[in-house]
């Protein structure tokens, strides 16, 4: 994973803080948060007793889907970690899981490229050997790169790209899954990938 080429952390913090809830808005405006959630609920990923950590978790859309997700099957998680740059984000997500009455979600501040700079490879060690990693990015697409890359300045990435960064993190059986039909349009913007820690490397 590359961080964004044009901002620095501290650009990034500035960006995300002054946009925390415009970035609410647009990601509710694409019911991002239900295709999320539909993805996971459709998902084999879970099972109980899982540990997960949020990665870029900003105000934790990923993680309220995983755990309306699990509650949708009656399962219970052990653990819940999930970290962000921006503090404003952090504070949106904490301010939200205190509404939902939730409490053992434990959030810090981190830089995810403070790891290494591919961060994959370090975010794989952290998995449990039978662990795995489901990444949501932004695609290479036409309507991602006016709605994600300009707008959110985020970075696209192809297919093959991300083969590659993840077979270099020491992932296997790298899947690229699809948003359900109902979520079709989140397609065309981000791919969902899951992967496995390649344990011979
Ligand atoms: C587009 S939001 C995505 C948030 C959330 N994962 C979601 O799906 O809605 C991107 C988030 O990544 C965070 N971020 C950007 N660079 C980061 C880094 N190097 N380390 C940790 N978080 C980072 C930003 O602060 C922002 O909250």
């Amino acid at each position: 994973m590359r961080s964004n080429k044009q901002l620095t952390r501290s650009e990034i913090q500035q960006f995300f803080s002054t946009k925390t809830e415009t970035y609410n808005s647009f990601i509710s405006a694409f019911r991002y948060p239900q295709g999320i959630r539909a993805l996971l609920q459709n998902s084999d990923l879970l099972r109980p007793g899982l540990r997960v950590l949020d990665a870029g978790c900003g105000s934790g859309v990923v993680t309220f889907a995983f755990t309306e997700a699990m509650a949708s099957r009656g399962l219970k998680y052990e653990s819940i970690h999930a970290f962000d740059l921006t503090p404003a984000m952090l504070s949106r997500f904490q301010t939200s899981l205190n509404t939902c009455g939730i409490n053992d979600v434990q959030l810090r501040q981190a830089d995810v490229l403070a790891l290494d700079p591919l961060a994959l490879a370090e975010l794989r060690k952290r998995l449990s050997p039978n662990g795995s990693s489901l990444i949501v990015i932004t695609k290479k697409s036409p309507e991602a790169k006016i709605l994600i890359e300009w707008w959110w300045r985020s970075e696209r990435y192809a297919r093959d790209e991300l083969y590659q960064a993840f077979a270099a993190g020491g992932f296997r059986d790298v899947t690229f899954r699809r948003f359900p039909d109902k979520y079709f349009w989140l397609n065309g913007g981000s791919y969902a990938i899951e992967a496995r820690p390649d344990l011979s490397r």
